[in-house]
């Protein structure tokens, strides 16, 4: 498969209109890349730009399509609920029991549930009530980790080399004294975890993680890391978040967790949750979650104008059942299995030093040797190979984000001969990078 010439001029036009009213051009920090595209439609594995080039898509916009762009079904279930009750604001309505019922029924950590719209607002929630259940200011997060955009948690995420180890914060106006309780650790590295705890005895309210930090690709935890996270904090009086807004529902129903066999005290959930719709959900042991003053005596607060809107429940619900009844994860994990494994045979057969990660529907390549175990080893992959590889994929109609350490999604809407068109793509790409880096030697 050739490159095409792809025309953005339309995606151009319409992105030098969008950066004269929105700061960048985009509403999330994230989405401002090259090349600028703008998009008039996605449906199943394909996102089609305003210029009518079709991409293979495996961004899932972060993750939430894993059955695909506009699931008819999905969407059918979304537009009945319009005729219904949706947003009365006060009260409940039924489908946000349906929603917390089916949550309770697979997530082993989930004794009561509580829904938002964003992972965000799950994880600053989780924060807030595991601060109020131990009295405890301080929290311990993982370099490399990301858990939304409040400045709890937004700090050492994608840091440069120099500021591993080090305060790096996510943004300008985090206050410092906020960034301080936030303590970092290395992940797979339960000694450093265990001195950080002795070292702030009695301090720390929580552990927050990706049980897969898939916010740097993939890192796979080390046999024995989750449960001797599980057994440190149950010793130390800390709360085990498992963040599961990625790896929840696209990696099994009942999350990493049920996979893992190791059950935190709360998990946040959100993007495949719903297929593409707004919601998130937090979860977790009953007494912890009825501090919330949802329920009358609570005394941590819980509140959001659109949590439990019929829009995003009736997305949930709708995804959920299609799980519960369609072999997704079967095809999602054999398609990415072939991706992987196709993708191994590619740079063995061309002779190119990369590692293939990945889990379940996710997969991607890093230009560097393994082994992979935390984030101070990805500092050895070549970034701008890694941009420079994604680029040219879109140029064939392949999208994969153009920015370092990003995964890649398969959805239930990907077939085998989208595969083997990426598989083709790919093969051409790299001999291109690496024929004219080695002067025509590959
Ligand atoms: C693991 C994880 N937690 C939390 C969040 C925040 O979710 P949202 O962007 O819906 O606020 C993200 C978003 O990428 C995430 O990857």
């Amino acid at each position: 498969m050739a490159a095409k010439i792809l025309s953005h001029a339309r995606s151009q036009e319409l992105y030098d209109q969008a950066c004269q009213v929105l700061p960048g051009g985009v509403n999330s920090s994230l989405r401002n890349v090259v090349p600028h595209l703008v998009f008039k439609q996605t449906h199943g594995a394909i996102l089609v730009d305003v210029d009518g080039n079709e991409y293979i898509d495996y961004q899932a916009a972060f993750g939430p399509p894993l059955l695909g762009h506009n699931h008819p079904e999905v969407n059918r279930r979304v537009a009945e609920a319009l005729n219904g009750a949706l947003l009365p604001g006060v009260g409940t309505i039924e489908l946000e029991i349906e929603v917390a019922r089916k949550i309770k029924q697979h997530v082993p950590s989930a004794g009561k549930v509580l829904l938002c719209n964003t992972g965000s607002e799950a994880t600053y929630h989780a924060i807030r009530v595991s601060r109020a259940v131990t009295g405890r200011k301080k929290l311990i997060k993982f370099q490399g980790c990301y858990h939304g955009m409040h400045d709890y948690v937004l700090r050492n995420i994608i840091s440069p080399p120099d500021k591993v180890g080090k305060l790096d914060p996510g943004s300008a106006g985090i206050l410092p004294e906020v960034l301080e309780q936030t303590l970092v650790c290395t992940f797979n590295d339960l000694d450093d975890v265990e001195r950080t705890l002795n070292a702030h005895r009695g301090d720390v309210a929580a552990i927050i993680l990706e049980p897969i930090p898939h916010n740097i690709g993939c890192v796979l935890p080390k046999p024995g890391f989750l449960e001797g996270l599980r057994q440190l904090t149950t010793a130390h009086g800390a709360i085990l978040i498992f963040d599961e807004v990625i790896t929840g529902f696209r990696h099994h129903l009942g999350g990493y967790q049920a996979i893992c066999g190791v059950t935190p005290d709360l998990t946040t959930m959100g993007k495949a949750i719903a297929n593409g719709f707004p919601m998130a959900a937090l979860a977790g042991k009953a007494e912890i979650m009825d501090r919330f003053k949802t329920r009358t005596g609570g005394d941590t607060f819980f509140a959001g104008t659109f949590n439990g809107n019929a829009i995003g429940c009736a997305a949930t619900l709708a995804t959920i059942e299609i799980l519960e009844r369609e072999p997704v994860h079967a095809h999602t994990f054999r398609l990415a299995e072939r991706l992987r494994q196709g993708l191994r045979e590619i740079h063995q057969r061309l002779g190119i030093c990369a590692t293939v990660a990945g889990f379940g529907s996710v997969f991607l390549t890093y230009f560097m040797e393994g082994p992979i175990e935390n984030y101070t080893d990805l500092l050895r992959n070549d970034e701008a190979r890694f941009v420079e590889y994604r680029r040219k994929l879109i140029d064939r109609g392949i999208f994969k984000m153009p920015v370092n350490l990003k995964r890649n999604h398969v959805s239930y809407a990907h077939t085998d001969a989208h595969v083997d068109q990426t598989l083709e793509a790919c093969e051409a790409v790299l001999k291109e990078i690496f024929s004219a880096r080695a002067g025509g030697r590959v």
